[in-house]
Order: structure tokens, then C-alpha cells, then sequence
């Protein structure tokens, strides 16, 4: 399945991206979607790659931005103004001028304080700005705690209880429109039941809204849907009919009411593997070491979150198997990809491809150690 003779040749560790893969995720998307009102936004943050975002753009998706750079990025491949969403605890002057002026479709609130200084901006420029408020829901998603973002004392979103308070402030600003409530619960999301939870918690908000008068035209849920790393080949594209079921099942949308969603890792994990070679197969006391030459400055997930992704020697012919720790070359004992790997006998020069880390792999890429970036080799 991996194109091995190319990779040969190529410079590494670097960045396989299966296009054939990623389209027919884009594809699955929309046919999950149907001719539902609902609206996908691609969090741009789990890959920034100017060939995945132009692929992204051509689905017609819009995206999902939190910073400056991923809005002109955003734009560069073609994804119009309109269908650009702005999230972010910490929105720059600057960042939140450069959204007006490109006129994008609505900023994702997170505080009140960032609400006023929209306000001011906007009315100095003498636009209005479309906002929505990010609602922090109070939903325990189960992942792992540095991506769990929709629990009560997290820096991001609203507290419930300072909601009223940024609705009257929008009520009264000519500078604001408020067009919706923003949720987003967390990441890496593998079973649908938070989603359900989810759901409930957004009904009676709305349906207390509804109560005073106050409507919201978009409803948006973020993203999190998690994708399987144990089993990439197994499951090369999430379940997206029963992700977009859950919400067409459990939430009360009311006439016109449209819902946004911001899948970043479901859209493009499973598409990318970091190719990498085996510089030493170093023997220790009782383990061997498969030291390779990419390591967490190229791919960041095990060392920072204890994830895992699937190891797999793709140019061994051997039958025999061993057991080896998969380790970076960079000066940190967390630069570990895998403890007591199960490999076939591997030596100095074999090519390893870790897999499903085409989301918040390269984007979370860094120059540590002086280490060069990874290339990209794209299919
Ligand atoms: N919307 C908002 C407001 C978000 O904060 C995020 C991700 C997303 C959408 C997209 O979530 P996704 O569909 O990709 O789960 N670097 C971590 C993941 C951080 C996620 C941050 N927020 C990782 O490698 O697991």
C-alpha cells in the first residue's frame, strides 16, 4: 500500500500523505452530510499543509481557524472569507483588525473581554462583526486531560453562568450581530455518548433562549470525532453517518437553524504516516533500541499526550519477529514512539511508517534541537 520503491529514494523522515485516502474521507463527509443544513468548517489546526487545505477547499468545506496565519492560510487555498470561523482564548488587536477587514464569517467568542474588544474594533472600523459565543457545556468528552476543553474551570469558552451577560451585551452593541452559540467538548472523541450529553445540555439552552426571545441561527458544535489509531487499515475513515445521526437524532434544530461542526483530526489522521529510517538497532542491557531518525520534533503525540500510534516496518522481509523500544534521535527521554514494539527483525536503513498522524502531526512540528523540519511526500 505504500508506495516503498519512491520512498527509497527520498530524504527522510518526511510526511506520506495519501491524497486517494484524504479525498475519499472529503467524499464520505458530504455523503454523510446529505442535504442536511449542516455546515463543515475543517479545523485547520490539525493540518496546515497547503496541498491538504487546496483539497479541503476544492470539497467545498470551509475552515476553522485560530490564529491570523491560519486564516490567511485558510484564504490562500481558496476557501472564501465567508466561511471562515475564528476561535481562540487570545485574540490579537491585529488578528482580530486582519478578520474584519477579510470579512470573515463569524468569530467564536471566548470571553467577555475579547467580546468588548471586538465591539471596539469594529465599531472604529465601522463594520459589524458576526459573532458567536462559545458556551463552555460542562460535558466530560473522556480523553485525555490536555485536550478535555469543554469542563468548567478551562480556559476556554464562556462560563454558563456570564452567558446572559455577553447575549445583552451583543443585544445592545450596533457593531455585533449574534448569530449563534459555539461548543466544543474536546478531542479524540470515540464513542458518541458525550455527544448525546452534548446535545441535551444545547436544547435547553436554545430552548431557553427561545423562551426570551433571543434566537440563534447557528448552532455550532466544534469538533473532536476520533478516529482509530490502533487500526488505521481497519478503519481508514471514521463513521461519519453515525457522528452526524447522533446530532440529527438528539438536537432540536428549529426551522432555518443551521449547525456548524469543526472536524479537523477525522478528516485527515488516517491519511498521513511519518516515514522515518533506522539509523541503529543499538543493543542494550535487556532491550533493544530501534533508533530512528525522526523523533518528537517531528511528531509530537507520544511525547506530549502518551499516545500511540502503529508502528510498522515496511521494508523488512523477515519472518522472524523482535521486540524493540521505537526511540527519536532528540536529546529527551519522552522522545519515545514505542516501548516493546513487535517488529519484524529490523536493522540499520529499514524504512518504519508511523501511522494515523496526518492530524496535529506536522503542524505541531518544531525546530527543537535545530532539527530541520519534515518534508512531504504527497501521493
Ligand atoms: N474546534 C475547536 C474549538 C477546537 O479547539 C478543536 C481542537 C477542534 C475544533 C478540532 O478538533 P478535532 O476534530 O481535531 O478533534 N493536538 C491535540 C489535539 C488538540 C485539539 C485542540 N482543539 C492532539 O494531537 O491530540
Amino acid at each position: 500500500m505504500f508506495p516503498v520503491n519512491k520512498f527509497r529514494t527520498e530524504r527522510t523522515p518526511f510526511y506520506y500523505y495519501d491524497m486517494g485516502l484524504l479525498g475519499a474521507t472529503l467524499d464520505s463527509i458530504k455523503k454523510a452530510v446529505g442535504d442536511s443544513d449542516f455546515h463543515v468548517h475543517y479545523a485547520v489546526k490539525a493540518n496546515a499543509n497547503p496541498v491538504i487545505l487546496s483539497a479541503v477547499a476544492k470539497s467545498g468545506f470551509g475552515a476553522d481557524c485560530v490564529s491570523g496565519g491560519e486564516i490567511t492560510a485558510a484564504l490562500k487555498s481558496g476557501i472564501p472569507s465567508s466561511k471562515i470561523v475564528y476561535a481562540g482564548v487570545g485574540k490579537s488587536d491585529e488578528e482580530i483588525g486582519m478578520a474584519l477587514d477579510a470579512r470573515i464569517g463569524c468569530f467564536n467568542v471566548e470571553s467577555l473581554e475579547e467580546l468588548r474588544l471586538i465591539e471596539a474594533i469594529a465599531s472604529d472600523k465601522g463594520v459589524i462583526a458576526d459573532v458567536a459565543l462559545r458556551v463552555n457545556p460542562n460535558v466530560d468528552a473522556h480523553t485525555h486531560h490536555y485536550i478535555t476543553t469543554g469542563l468548567k474551570e478551562n480556559k476556554f469558552g464562556i462560563a454558563l453562568e456570564m452567558l446572559d451577560e455577553a447575549v445583552e451585551f451583543c443585544r445592545q452593541s450596533s457593531s455585533l450581530r449574534l448569530r449563534g452559540l459555539h461548543f466544543h467538548i474536546g478531542s479524540q472523541i470515540t464513542t458518541m455518548d458525550p455527544y448525546v450529553i452534548l446535545c441535551d445540555r444545547i436544547n435547553k439552552l436554545i430552548a431557553e433562549y427561545d423562551g426570551r426571545g433571543v434566537h440563534f441561527d447557528i448552532v455550532n458544535v466544534g469538533g473532536g470525532l476520533g478516529v482509530d489509531y490502533d487500526h488505521p487499515d481497519r478503519h481508514p475513515i471514521p463513521d461519519f453517518n453515525a457522528y452526524f445521526n447522533t446530532f440529527r437524532k438528539y438536537l432540536n434544530l428549529s426551522e432555518g437553524q443551521q449547525l456548524h461542526f469543526e472536524l479537523g483530526r477525522a478528516v485527515v489522521a488516517q491519511c498521513g504516516s511519518l516515514i522515518t529510517k533506522v539509523l541503529y538497532v543499538k543493543q542494550g542491557v535487556n532491550k533493544q533500541f530501534a533508533i530512528v531518525d525522526a523523533g518528537m520534533t517531528d511528531l509530537i503525540r507520544p511525547a506530549l499526550y502518551q499516545a500511540h500510534h502503529l508502528i510498522q516496518n515496511i521494508t523488512s522481509e523477515s519472518d522472524e519477529e523482535c521486540i524493540y523500544d521505537v526511540v527519536g534521535p532528540v536529546c529527551e527521554s519522552s522522545d519515545c514512539f514505542g516501548v516493546d514494539e513487535r517488529l519484524p527483525l529490523t536493522s540499520r536503513g529499514d524504512l518504519l511508517a508511523l501511522r494515523s498522524a496526518g492530524a496535529y502531526g506536522e503542524a505541531m512540528a518544531s525546530h527543537y534541537n535545530l532539527r530541520p523540519y519534515p518534508h512531504t511526500v504527497i501521493d
